[in-house]
């Protein structure tokens, strides 16, 4: 794999982004949607820094919670400017690494399999808002595998349960006063 200096790049990240960093689109997300992503890699031979990179970048540019148009491509233009200093990636990289990151919310189901494999390792943390991935959306076969569905949902759904258990307590504090 290429060089990536991970606590570089997310210090950077965080410094710049603009909804809740420990939201449903921040920091805990992007470590799963990397986890998953390097779990499907095993299996269908994607390139492990594009997908590396793809988890911490797809989101980063987020303004919103909610439907957030051009968010994918503002990542990708995050990413450009940042290779060379936090990562090394090829133009071949780079070029899928920003393909990924534009559609990745467009639904889109073929690609290039480390394209697929990036978006299904975002697709596959929807639990954590109480959505569970569906195969029939998913792009590659080591996705749909059951054991796959599951340890993916399980980390996002032991999330959520800690992420509501906080919201509750807060609202609770918030009727008190
Ligand atoms: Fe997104
Ligand atoms: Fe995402």
């Amino acid at each position: 794999m290429g060089f990536i200096d991970r606590q570089g790049l997310i210090r950077y990240l965080r410094e710049q982004f603009q909804i809740n960093w420990f939201g449903h689109h921040g920091i805990a997300h992007w470590a799963r949607v990397r986890a998953n992503g390097l779990m499907l890699a095993r299996e269908t031979g994607a390139n492990t820094l594009v997908v590396e990179l793809f988890a911490w970048l797809h989101d980063a540019r987020r303004v919103s919670e909610h439907e957030d148009e051009g968010h994918g491509g503002r990542g990708a233009t995050l990413g450009h400017r940042l290779n060379g200093h936090f990562f090394e990636a090829t133009d071949l990289e780079m070029d899928l690494l920003m393909h990924a990151c534009r559609h990745h919310s467009d639904g889109w189901m073929t690609d290039d399999v480390t394209v697929m494999t990036c978006w299904d390792a975002d697709r596959l943390d929807l639990g954590r808002v109480g959505m569970v991935p569906e195969p029939r959306y998913l792009c590659t076969k080591a996705a749909r595998r059951k054991s796959s569905l599951q340890k993916a949902n399980n980390r996002a759904l032991s999330w959520k349960q800690r992420f509501d258990a906080t919201h509750q307590v807060q609202l609770g504090q918030m009727l008190q006063d």
